[in-house]
């Protein structure tokens, strides 16, 4: 803790840095797999650079290094805010920034290395597991022991996403890694053929539910009355979302394996529950949303509220369509196709991605005591370029998804297929670029992002008082 200050921020500040240093490079080799998939020469034929190499690369840097990031530094603000208590544990907390990007670079190391326990968003080798369940105990006695001698005897709806959020990664993490090691840096997972896949999936829906959606809501609740200067639309609807969120999320894994061998009765339910997950996710759209009824005149004027409300949107746009592809007989049209990827990244570019950055353009002016950031014209480019580059990317992946599945399952007459692969390959080729380009002005956002970010530092450093040496006599 500071002399002047009461909470612990220093942390804070480290992890909000690293939120977008980490979501310039996570999404930079996102755009060099983009890149790879129109020209595959690309790879320049260097292991290291191949795209099964890179491809969980990017998603280990986006969702774990530029997500997970976001969330340390926004949880560690709002906890503290709202008990009206500094971080348990300071050196804990510090001993968590270290160890997460202790992580992250292993990550960066081992995963173009080829070193990898082939588990979709569970690559790390074990050794780096055992890091990574070091660093989440820590956290979690962190933000516990700060719940626990709070000065407020309410516990705020934000810290019971981030509290499910923290147990709930825990209990994934450490059943799905369970694996037996054959060396530093091979293991072998300790489920057989179908029960891992169903182990896997139960983490990796869950990864979603919780990683990706969870953590934002605790982030939304609490930036989005701050940022609208207004109260929760409905307090009383953010605890049903809360709880209707939580206990349903887990059952809904199976859909990522439809029409494999897990029983059918499996896949069924993975598909109800899908499909009931629609009410509670568009509760809470619609309660963030709302917040902003009697302001609505904000929405012309701040651009950060500009990056909520339409992170919100791609949230109901996205948690309307996962229930729809969870249904079987959707989901044998989009399985393999582009269309998945397009989902991925309405959820991931538009609601995870927009909701961070919206978070921390919020949070850091409060952070260095400004009374804004260093340029709102700067929040309303980035804004507008990110946008447009999420619809483009978006747009892209759904024409090219529609259009595989519909040419994989045409057939003639005689019953044998109408187009090969590579016609359908072909098809779908112009999209790709389509992509790329909408890749590359996320990032061209990102790097506008970080220009005022430094800048924002900048100022705060300059608005500082210089101490003035007392007089020898005094
Ligand atoms: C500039 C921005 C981005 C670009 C250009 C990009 C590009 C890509 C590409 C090319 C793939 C591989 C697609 C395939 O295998 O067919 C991919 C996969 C993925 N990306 Fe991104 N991405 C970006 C940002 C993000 C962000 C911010 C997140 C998460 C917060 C994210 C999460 C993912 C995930 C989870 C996958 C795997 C999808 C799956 O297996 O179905 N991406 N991305
Ligand atoms: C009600 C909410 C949601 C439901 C029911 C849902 C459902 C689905 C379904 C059915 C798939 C396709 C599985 C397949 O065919 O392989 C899928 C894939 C995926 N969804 Fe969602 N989705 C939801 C929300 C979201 C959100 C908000 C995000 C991101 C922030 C997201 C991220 C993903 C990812 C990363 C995948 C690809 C997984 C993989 O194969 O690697 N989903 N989702």
């Amino acid at each position: 803790m500071s002399g002047t200050t009461f909470y612990e921020d220093r942390v804070i500040r480290q992890f909000a840095v690293m939120t977008v240093v980490w979501g310039i490079v996570g999404m930079v080799v996102g755009v060099l797999i983009a890149a790879q998939l129109y020209w595959p020469a690309l790879n320049f034929d260097v292991e290291w650079l191949s795209y099964g190499r890179l491809r969980p690369l990017h998603t280990n840097a986006v969702i774990f290094a530029f997500g997970g990031c976001g969330i340390f530094a926004t949880s560690y603000y709002i906890v503290q805010r709202t008990c009206h208590a500094p971080l348990f544990a300071p050196k804990l907390a510090a001993f968590t920034f270290w160890g997460w990007q202790a992580v992250i670079v292993l990550a960066a190391i081992t995963l173009p290395l080829g070193m990898t326990q082939g588990k979709e968003y569970a690559e790390l080798e074990w050794p780096i597991d055992l890091l990574i369940t070091l660093v989440w105990v820590a956290y979690g006695v962190v933000y516990f022991g700060t719940i626990v001698k709070r000065r407020v005897r309410h516990i705020y709806v934000a810290n019971w996403f981030f509290a499910a959020f923290i147990i709930t990664i825990a209990i994934l993490h450490v059943f799905n890694s369970l694996a037996i090691p054959a060396s530093p840096w091979k293991s072998y997972s300790v489920y057989p053929g179908a029960v891992d896949a169903m182990v896997q999936w139960w983490y990796g829906h869950n990864a979603v539910g919780f990683f990706l959606t969870a953590a934002f809501l605790g982030m939304m609740y609490y930036f989005i009355p701050k940022q609208a200067e207004r109260p929760v639309y409905s307090y009383r609807l953010s605890v049903v979302h809360f709880w209707a969120l939580i206990s349903i999320y887990m059952w809904a894994g199976p859909h990522h394996l439809q029409y494999t061998a897990l029983p059918d009765w499996a896949q069924s339910l993975g598909m109800v529950f899908s499909l009931i997950l629609l009410a509670p996710s568009w509760g809470g759209m619609i309660n963030g949303i709302m917040t902003l009824s009697g302001a609505w005149h904000k929405l012309r004027t701040d651009p950060v509220i500009k990056f909520m409300i339409v992170s919100l949107s791609f949230y109901g746009m996205s948690t309307f369509e996962g229930p729809m592809m969870s249904i079987k007989t959707v989901n044998s049209l989009s399985h393999y196709t582009d269309w998945t990827i397009g989902h991925v990244h309405s959820g991931a570019l538009g609601w995870v991605a927009m909701i961070t950055v919206g978070c921390i353009y919020s949070l850091l002016p409060r952070l260095l005591a400004l009374p804004g950031m260093y340029s709102n014209r700067l929040i309303e480019q980035h804004f507008w370029v990110h946008t447009i580059g999420v619809v483009l990317y978006i747009a892209s992946m759904w024409i090219a998804g529609l259009t595989q599945g519909l040419m994989w399952r045409a057939t003639n007459p005689d019953g044998t297929l109408t187009y090969t692969f590579v016609e359908s390959l072909n098809a779908t080729y112009p999209y790709y670029l389509g992509r790329l380009v909408g890749g590359v002005l996320v990032v061209v956002g990102m790097l506008i992002m970080a220009w005022n970010v430094w800048k924002t530092f900048q100022m705060a450093r300059d608005a500082r008082p210089i101490p003035v040496a007392a007089p020898a006599h005094a």
